[in-house]
């Protein structure tokens, strides 16, 4: 089985990389459309920013001076997101191999033992296995109780939530089926008044945190919910004794960071409530993304992965959440969240899902005398380290061991988790590897090394402040022009360099273009090297 896995695997990793090659040709657009664009020449009154470095200290930066970027302005690793990896024709077979075959939820109801005895209605016309008992009233209990104040109490309206800037999200509780192929979720209720009493309304979601991107969401089916009296209600061809909780892949998904900040960490906020009774139905589903993040998927939950959009059979659960929660990129705000969990929880189970081993950073002072271990992210085609090999002997002189690791797309999780969890020091220029900040030990440093182009706000919500939310320490040097590569391309007096807003304000794909997509990073080791001092003052806190 592993064989097979493995040959899939290299199937579809080689696909990925032949769009991996179409998609880095688009940055040439984005020098195209720059060529073409007629730069305003106006000699800049602003002198250059002094070269400062900036220590932004655990400092979540609410008190800063910048007004906070709206939240549709903080994608700056989008210019990498790969546009939708078309699904293989082996996708099929590829899902089931990829989920472990332990858990088929749907051909044995599971749990035979869980919850009170309750016989089954007489009057449901639902076949309704013998063995299967509920562990928790849900609707099907209530229909042979007799009066209709009895039966009311057990019926509950889907409580949905449309308020929130990125995500909507409904949770419906008590019979509820789902019909993928119809995108239907049906909370099912014995009488026709409830209906009524709803004002037989339905609530629709398309269930991606991406909802202010109005343009991205169309890719998305919408799911219907609704009430439905059990008489005109499909009938369950498989019962569920989990929760179940639907969501889609697609938007930004490819883009390691967003693979995380839209669908990891919301996940987690949503469904690790369940501890692992909680089955997930996918929307648009695809096989990498599953087989990818397998390792995440199946700590938080124990059931077979269904593919939503294909899925014809009726799946009936006691309570499926459509849609999932997302509070800020990579941040678990605990007020928010089932059971007050946090940031902190979401690196423990990152951690513990890959089984590492260091949950501390190493204390320096203490007479070990283990070198403190430090790993470049690198990055190959935008924002790379030109002077890796000048500067490496530096660094280990300063007393580091030095360790290289570059997050490619096809990069397998597991190991690359284990490097990032021996490291102390994690320090790249701003981009989607330094997701893996979620690996590192508590009490790590992360250093982030920011571009030209005023990425400084941006870099800090991306990775700054979660990594300071989830109990690391964080530095961040802004280069000089000297350090960029845009000093090769554009004359010194270029609006590049003295108009970075300019650029942004002809949105983010302009100026992520330039900074981002074209920009390559040489570090001057003595102005840097201070960075590296107070990393190694902060490992001897
Ligand atoms: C930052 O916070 C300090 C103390 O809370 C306050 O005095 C200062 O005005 C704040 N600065 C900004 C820019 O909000
Ligand atoms: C299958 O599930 C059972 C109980 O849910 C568990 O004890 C067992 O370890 C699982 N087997 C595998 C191969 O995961
Ligand atoms: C609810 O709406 C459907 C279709 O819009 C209609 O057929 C049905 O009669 C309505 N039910 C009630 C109780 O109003
Ligand atoms: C490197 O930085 C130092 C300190 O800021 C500065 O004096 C020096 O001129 C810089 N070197 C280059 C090549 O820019």
């Amino acid at each position: 089985m592993n064989g097979v896995i493995r040959s899939n695997y290299f199937a579809i990793m080689a696909s990925c990389f032949v769009i991996l090659l179409v998609y880095f040709s688009v940055p040439d657009q984005f020098a195209n459309r720059l060529r073409s664009y007629p730069f305003s020449s106006h000699e800049e009154e602003k002198a250059t920013p002094e070269p400062s470095i900036t220590v932004a200290m655990q400092t979540p930066s609410q008190n800063q001076s910048e007004p906070l970027i709206p939240t549709t302005e903080m994608t700056p690793v989008q210019e990498q997101s790969v546009p939708s990896i078309p699904e293989t024709q082996k996708k099929e077979n590829f899902i089931e191999q990829s989920i472990p075959s332990n858990t088929s939820a749907q051909e044995k109801p599971i749990n035979q033992n869980i919850g009170p005895s309750i016989p089954p209605p007489q009057d449901n016309p639902i076949p309704f296995p013998e063995q299967f008992q509920p562990s928790i009233p849900n609707a099907r209990d209530q229909e042979n109780l007799g009066e209709d104040g009895d039966k009311r109490k057990f019926f509950k309206k889907p409580s949905c939530d449309f308020s929130d800037m990125q995500f909507d999200l409904c949770d419906v509780e008590g019979d509820v089926r789902v019909h993928g192929k119809s995108s239907s979720v049906l909370s099912v209720t014995s009488t026709e008044s409830y209906i009524s009493e709803v004002n037989n309304e339905t609530w629709s979601v398309r269930p991606h945190p991406r909802k202010y991107a109005t343009e991205l969401m169309a890719q998305f089916r919408e799911i219907k919910i609704k009430v439905e009296a059990h008489n005109r209600a499909p009938k369950c061809d498989v019962y569920h004794n989990s929760a179940a909780v639907i969501f889609a892949n697609g938007g930004y998904n490819g883009n390691y960071f967003h693979d995380f900040a839209d669908l990891l960490v919301p996940l987690f906020i949503t469904s690790y409530q369940f501890k692992g009774e909680v089955q997930f139905l996918v929307s648009n589903i695809q096989p990498w993304f599953i087989f990818k993040y397998i390792g995440l998927l199946k700590k938080l939950s124990n059931y077979e992965i269904i593919d939503y959009d294909k899925e014809e059979r009726v799946h009936c659960y006691h309570r499926v959440i459509v849609g999932i929660s997302k509070h800020k990129d990579l941040i678990v705000e605990p007020s928010r969240a089932p059971n007050h969990i946090s940031t902190v929880e979401f690196g423990r189970f990152a951690k513990m899902a890959y089984s590492l081993k260091q949950n501390v950073a190493i204390k320096l002072g203490e007479a070990s005398g283990k070198k403190p271990r430090l790993l470049i992210m690198a990055r190959d085609h935008t924002r790379s380290l030109m002077n890796r090999g000048e500067i490496v002997p530096l660094i280990e002189k300063l007393g580091f061991e030095v360790v290289i690791g570059n997050a490619l797309f096809s990069m397998d999780i597991d190991e690359f988790a284990r490097l990032v969890n021996s490291a102390d020091v994690m320090m790249g220029v701003h981009g989607a590897g330094l997701t893996n900040f979620v690996f590192l030990p508590t009490n790590a440093v992360l250093i982030q090394i920011v571009p030209l182009g005023n990425y400084e706000r941006t870099c800090e919500y991306d990775f700054g402040e979660p990594a300071v939310d989830m109990g690391l320490k964080y530095l961040q040097y802004s280069i000089s022009e000297e350090e960029s590569t845009l000093m090769d391309l554009y004359p010194r007096d270029h609006a590049v360099f003295r108009d970075p807003e300019s650029f942004h304000r002809q949105g983010w794909q302009v100026a992520n273009g330039i900074y981002l997509g074209k920009q390559n990073v040489r570090l001057n080791f003595t102005r840097f090297r201070p960075i590296l001092e107070r990393a190694l003052h902060l490992l001897r806190e």
